[in-house]
């Protein structure tokens, strides 16, 4: 008689369910563990360590914590790997490859033997990528994080990836800064193990995962260096076994009303751009769709609280030590579904009912003395973007809110590199830098929607101008950047049309992007575009032939709920 728990779970199929299970545990029993353990239910821990992830550097530390956790609660921890991305390793973008890891995930959970699993991400893409894969395979899933890196010193000033890397380069371009201190620089931006310093992707995915309730409350933003983070992962490793209990799939816990919660917590962070398009990924894969009109209605409703970089002043480990999540949702608790569970079973109410404990009001504001009274993030529409843009006011300049200007446009990114710093570029202070052709199909999507300043702009003292792509940028980079516009050039988006000199017009009051070229001319502009080639074999052409645009968050067509067995 067969158990269909523990090892036992989805037994090899030879046509012969004893002779599986036999086989099985024959060979689980050559790893050298005591038939006890064999017996109890088991946790999967999804392991992503990589030469490649400087981020995920203490994760051997971090799987064995939970495995003390999942042990000390009476179940059989099983670590497994599953690919890792670490951001500035891969090439053309971890974008790319965010969906190849959201597969593995998915499928390693689905046809390995695990009655839960807890997740181990931290890196900008491996928290969507883990989301999304968990989502799909429904099975109890806890996410646990690595932490945010702790910050360097240069000269007296607090340093931390990336927003720093950015305003020593910018300085750099513009001359300011010499090219040995540069080099001193880039040994003191990242310091220690553990993601981003400031509220880039990866601090926003961490506080996003624990605003959708998929992550142990209070674990979002500890260091990675912090001994309570290997206590958040030995918590975590109990959790995972509580959740074999007493099963609460992903399914309960991401719901249309806690995506609301995530995008509410996603603008009072003043979170990363990227993360509306992963927010997206993940609620796609349960159904669950937010339009643009309401992510613009949470984000007018919702001020930034937490004053880190790239919006304000401090760093992760500043929003751990004033409070953490903990805080904040305190401050946002009249706008936010208090009926919503975590992966614990408990509601947001009664978590957000336990006493506060001190809060360092210059890093997590009250409701009454926000940064920003309004959201970190608007979505607009018009005629250069029928399908919706993204623009992150918080970390914009308010002078270029409502603007026009002529188009001085790229082609691409070899046309970007090769021209940006040309001297004879014709370009001025007031115009918009367009970039076309780093949308999904075109290029993967690369952050490359933060386009530098023209450096002989940059050496006159400019330091922002409106720059309009198909792309993404960093969730560390700042600027008035109008991102993810869709549909993409490469698949007959309007921004194809742009020509040099062509007038666009901005208006953040209106949430809206406009090309001032009449649609005949677009239409006959647009008729005459070349698709870029498409790759011929493997994993590429999948991904060529099968994602979607931004704001379905990039997923692949046959990933989505409406694909689900
Ligand atoms: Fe990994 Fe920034 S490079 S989080």
């Amino acid at each position: 008689m067969t158990k269909t728990t523990g090892l036992d779970n989805g037994l090899t199929n030879y046509g012969d369910l004893d002779f599986a299970r036999f086989l099985r545990r024959s060979f689980a029993r050559s790893m050298g563990i005591s038939q006890e353990l064999l017996d109890r239910p088991v946790v999967g821990i999804a392991m992503t360590p990589s030469g490649f992830n400087n981020c995920h550097r203490y994760m051997p530390d971090l799987v064995e914590a939970v495995s003390r956790g999942v042990l000390a609660a009476g179940a059989l921890p099983r670590a497994f790997p599953t690919v890792s991305l670490g951001e500035v390793f891969l090439n053309p973008t971890s974008m790319v490859y965010r969906n190849l890891m959201a597969m593995d995930t998915e499928e390693m959970i689905g046809a390995q033997p695990m009655d839960a699993v807890v997740l181990i991400g931290g890196c900008d893409k491996t928290v969507p990528a883990q989301l999304m894969g968990a989502a799909s395979a429904n099975v109890p899933a806890i996410q646990l994080v690595t932490g945010p890196m702790s910050t360097g010193r240069h000269k007296g000033q607090r340093l931390g990836a990336c927003t720093d890397c950015r305003g020593f380069w910018a300085k750099y371009r513009a001359g300011s800064v010499d090219s040995d201190e540069i080099e001193t620089v880039e040994g003191r931006l990242s310091v220690t193990a553990g993601t981003c310093a400031v509220m880039g992707t990866a601090s926003t995915m961490a506080c996003i995962a624990e605003a959708l309730g998929m992550s142990l409350p209070g674990t979002a933003a500890i260091p990675a260096v912090h001994a309570d983070r290997l206590v958040a992962a030995e918590e975590s490793g109990k959790a995972a076994v509580a959740l074999i209990r007493n099963p609460i799939r992903p399914s309960e816990v991401i719901t249309e009303r806690s995506v609301e919660n995530a995008y509410r917590v996603l603008m009072s962070i003043g979170g990363s751009t990227n993360a509306i398009v992963h927010l997206a990924a993940v609620a796609g894969r349960l159904g669950v769709r937010i339009s643009n009109a309401r992510l613009n209605a949470i984000s007018d409703e919702t001020p930034v609280l937490v004053d880190l970089k790239p919006v304000g002043e401090g760093y992760m480990e500043d929003f751990h030590a004033a409070g953490g999540m903990g805080a904040l949702l305190r401050e946002l608790k009249s706008l936010l579904h208090l009926d919503t569970i975590d992966i614990t079973g408990r509601t947001l109410a009664e978590r957000l009912a336990e006493p506060l404990a001190w809060v360092d009001r210059k890093v997590v504001r009250l409701f009454d003395d926000p940064v920003s009274t309004v959201g970190g993030l608007v979505a607009l529409a018009g005629t250069l973007a029928p399908d919706g843009a993204i623009f992150k006011r918080a970390a914009a300049t308010p002078a270029l809110f409502e603007s026009e200007g002529r188009a001085v446009v790229f082609t691409g990114l070899e046309d970007l590199a090769s021209r940006i710093d040309d001297p004879t570029l014709d370009v001025q202070a007031d115009d918009f830098l367009v970039l076309q052709n780093i949308g999904p199909h075109a290029a993967g999507m690369p952050e490359a929607g933060y386009l530098p300043i023209p450096k002989k702009l940059a050496q006159a003292g400019v330091k922002d101008m409106v720059r309009i792509s198909d792309g993404r940028m960093s969730g560390t980079a700042f600027g008035s950047i109008v991102l993810h516009v869709a549909p993409e050039a490469a698949v007959g988006g309007p921004l194809a049309a742009v020509r040099n000199g062509d007038r666009i017009r901005l208006s953040i009051a209106r949430k809206r992007i406009d090309l001032l070229v009449d649609d005949a001319e677009i239409k006959r502009r647009l008729s005459e575009a070349v698709p870029p080639p498409k790759p011929k074999r493997g994993y590429k052409a999948l991904y060529r032939n099968t994602v979607l645009q931004a704001p379905e968050g990039c997923d692949f067509d046959f990933l989505t709920a409406e694909n689900a067995a």
